[in-house]
């Protein structure tokens, strides 16, 4: 019998789950104190809804399989597309813009590689209804705080930021016709992934000769906001958004945590405008977090027109960051009192003693079975903050021990 989780996927230990809570604590704050509301769905999606976003890397990593009714369906690879029906679902009736969040577990058939398992937790935080650029700065600043409330510093990564609606105008400079844009996202997307004739490939399969490949690998070398500003001419709209957004970002007090980074394009075909990503400094890992502004995905699912933006922040890449900067400590035991006894006949008072101080707002631990007082105090001791235990002269007189197992200090509280 081989006891290890299927390939790819993570059992989680109580230790493990220390870690898990930490992050999902942090993901959870920092959604609330930004005011988004939480939602969820079942992990469980029609692949319809999935396919209907066809031609992407994601599509082929889903896993699909038919329920006993012939049913078509998948395990989400994503929130988004569940999102987006979600929304549909409620266009006449939902305030908007709708600020969202919600933790999900994703299942992809990816590549083991680091960073990446078939199975990860994610925070998605979404705002639908809002086109400004102030909806870009709410989630990018809200994944910031995200990062600050689990201790991660600043200097330790970098938000990388782009604009597809930017990259459409340079192409568009270079005499690259519209309908060819979305192939050359997803074909440059693959920039440092894949041999670089490889990409060319596709962009020839898709019908862009050889100088329009070159054009459009060139762009990708741009290095400054105001190098791609010089080409895209002082009156493009991109430009203008991306530098409103900076300075948005400014008073949210994140901008020192946020590059121009043409070369961010994102895999995912749905994204219209601002695309980010973002990756620790070092240069270690994997993308700790990603998103950008998808404005026609409600149309492409059969919704009405309605402008979104959000991202995805995965719980495995930040663990292993956490852990490269040993910050990922089990957190403080939490507050717990173990309660004992010596014999079968103080179970009565010791259980009465339990429910007592649950009563009381306290997280108490009862003995399952009577243990003499040595060894329950020595085993409390790497579960609980406190331990109370009767013996059958503490029952007598009315009593218990009170230890504190931090200080060992030791007292009589009244059983009562
Ligand atoms: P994504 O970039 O595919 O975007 O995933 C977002 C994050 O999820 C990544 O940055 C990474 O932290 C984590 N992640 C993705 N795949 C894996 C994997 N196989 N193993 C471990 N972690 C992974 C999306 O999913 C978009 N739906 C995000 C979004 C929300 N855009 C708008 N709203």
């Amino acid at each position: 019998m081989d006891f290890s989780a299927p390939r790819g996927m993570r059992d989680f230990y109580p230790e493990d789950m220390i870690l898990r809570n930490r992050v999902f604590d942090a993901w959870r704050s920092a959604a609330v104190s930004f005011g988004f509301e939480q939602y969820d769905a079942c992990v469980v999606e029609s692949l319809d809804l999935l396919k209907r976003k066809a031609g992407e890397e994601v599509e082929n990593q889903v896993y699909a399989f038919q329920d006993k009714s012939g049913r078509e369906i998948a395990l989400r690879a994503e929130m988004t597309p569940t999102l987006a029906r979600m929304v549909a679902a409620r266009q006449g009736s939902l305030q908007f813009p709708v600020k969202w969040f919600c933790i999900a577990q994703c299942f992809r058939y990816e590549r083991m590689t680091k960073g990446r398992k078939r199975e990860h937790y994610q925070l998605n935080l979404d705002i639908v209804g809002e086109d400004g650029a102030a909806g870009e700065a709410e989630v990018i600043a809200a994944a910031v705080c995200a990062m600050r409330k689990m201790g991660v510093p600043d200097e330790a990564y970098r938000v990388r930021l782009s604009s597809r609606a930017l990259l459409s105008e340079l192409l568009d400079k270079k005499g690259i016709d519209a309908k060819f844009h979305s192939g050359v996202f997803i074909a440059l997307d693959k920039k440092g992934k894949m041999p670089r004739e490889e990409i060319e490939e596709i962009l020839r399969a898709d019908g862009l000769g050889d100088e329009e490949c070159a054009k459009a690998f060139d762009l990708t070398d741009i290095s400054s906001l105001d190098e791609a500003a010089a080409i895209a001419g002082a009156d493009s709209p991109a430009v203008a958004r991306i530098r409103e957004l900076l300075s948005l970002l400014e008073l949210y007090g994140v901008a020192s945590q946020v590059v121009f980074d043409i070369s961010v394009i994102r895999g995912l075909s749905y994204y219209t405008g601002v695309v980010f990503e973002a990756f620790d400094t070092k240069g270690e890992f994997r993308a700790i977090f990603g998103g950008g502004r998808y404005d026609n995905l409600l149309t492409a699912i059969g919704g009405k027109p309605t402008p979104a933006v959000g991202l995805g922040f995965g719980d495995v890449v930040v663990g292993e960051l956490l852990k490269s900067l040993g910050i990922a400590d089990p957190a403080p035991k939490r507050d717990l009192v173990a309660v004992g006894y010596m014999t079968e006949a103080q179970r009565a008072a010791a259980t009465r003693l339990a429910a007592r101080l649950r009563g009381d707002g306290r997280n108490a631990s009862l003995q399952l079975r009577p243990q003499k007082a040595k060894q329950f105090f020595a085993a409390a001791g790497d579960k609980a903050t406190h331990a109370v235990y009767v013996g059958p002269d503490d029952e007598q007189a009315g009593t218990a021990r009170l230890k504190d197992l931090a200080t060992r200090e030791q007292s009589e509280i009244p059983l009562s």
